[in-house]
């Protein structure tokens, strides 16, 4: 096996690893590491839960006690740039020099302000051999959401929805169906990956979602709604308490309140919605799914407040209705799902 066959085949092990953390670890990124000696795997781990150990310290720690003497003369792979800033949890850099590993492998640099790049310098001074940039576009990939929410200081933002073959995401006054079962389970995993989900007034009136993960295991998100002058019914699926809730509203609300219902007050401006943006980024939401309608999507469209959109195409025909919103990027990838088709659009940061 070729030096650089090797190096990618565990750095995309890390890949695998760092998946693992979808959801849990945000807004912080995702991050898998490795302990290779002699092309053995000695030890692996993965960032599980925002707050807790690094993908490092797990991975350190999985090391069976009769390969301990293995662990400086081993090569430490890493999808990401190991911190070296003391955050929740102690710096990565300083478990490295202390167990004298002598060889750092890993794919993107961390965008975490304080880091960014500087990892590689404090490990190289220390006299660590240090190799960056491995299969990095995968790597970016990943890390893509965290660096979002480092350098832009709000969630990561995901546009879905669904269109008619004639380019309609729905008819006025009433539900309509345009996806199929299997993306419909599709949509609730994409739920269970985001830590907060969002609707408009029309979408919470006339298709009562429940916006929540049934067809798939996690945990709901964060739902929020807007509700400008509090014309949402008590009896909304919405409303019923289940999952942590915010109503977004101008006006002051006398209505019953608890844990999982919550109004929040903000006017109705055009800060509207970065001011949204602002409250989920204080309140360490990392990443965020609008699901329409219509008029909510081309807000944030019009601002260009959104990173990633995910299209279905449909066959279903409404020869009238509410037009979908345009996606103004070139498709990045398409997928066949049973008759829908499904893409996948990026807005560079
Ligand atoms: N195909 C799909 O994937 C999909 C997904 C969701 C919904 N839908 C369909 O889409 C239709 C609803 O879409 P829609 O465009 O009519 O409604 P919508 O976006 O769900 O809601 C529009 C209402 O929400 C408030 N709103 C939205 N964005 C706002 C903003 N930036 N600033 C202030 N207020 C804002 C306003 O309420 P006020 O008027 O109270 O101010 C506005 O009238 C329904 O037919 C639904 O079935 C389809």
């Amino acid at each position: 096996m070729s030096i650089n066959t090797q190096h990618n085949l565990f750095i995309s092990r890390c890949f695998d690893l760092a998946k693992l953390g979808i959801r849990n670890t945000s807004p912080n990124p995702m991050v898998g590491a490795v302990l290779v000696y002699k092309n053995r795997i000695i030890g692996e781990g993965f960032h599980r839960q925002y707050g807790s150990d690094h993908a490092e310290v797990n991975c350190i720690k999985s090391v069976k006690s009769e390969d301990h003497p293995f662990i400086k003369d081993a090569i430490l792979y890493v999808s990401l740039e190991p911190c070296c800033i003391i955050g929740n949890t102690p710096a990565c850099t300083d478990l490295i020099k202390k167990l004298g590993i002598k060889n750092v492998i890993y794919s993107s640099i961390d965008p975490t302000p304080g880091v960014n790049g500087k990892s590689k310098y404090l490990l190289q001074d220390n006299g660590t051999n240090v190799t960056t940039g491995v299969a990095y576009k995968k790597g970016d990939q990943i890390v893509r959401y965290r660096s979002v929410i480092a350098r832009l200081m709000r969630p990561y933002i995901i546009l879905k929805f669904a269109q008619s073959v004639d380019g309609f995401m729905g008819v006025n006054d009433k539900q309509v169906w345009l996806s199929n079962s299997y993306t419909k389970t599709l949509s609730h995993k994409w739920r269970s990956e985001v830590d907060a989900i969002m609707v408009g007034t029309n979408t919470a009136l006339l298709d009562n979602p429940r916006l929540d993960t049934r067809l798939h295991y996690g945990a709901s998100p964060l739902r929020l709604v807007l509700d400008r002058k509090l014309r949402l019914n008590q009896d909304l699926n919405i409303m019923d308490k289940s999952s942590p809730t915010w109503i977004i509203t101008e006006k002051e609300s006398s209505k019953s309140k608890s844990d999982n219902l919550k109004y929040v007050n903000i006017a109705f401006d055009k800060q509207l919605i970065p001011n949204v943006l602002e409250e989920l980024y204080k309140d360490n939401k990392g990443i965020l799914l609008v699901e329409g309608g219509s008029q909510l999507l081309q807000s944030f469209i019009d601002l260009n407040l959104w990173d990633e959109a995910r299209v279905f195409n449909t066959d279903v025909l409404l020869k009238n209705g509410i037009n979908a919103p345009k996606i103004n990027r070139l498709v990045h990838k398409t997928w066949k799902l049973r008759n829908n088709e499904l893409q996948q659009f990026f807005n560079p940061m």
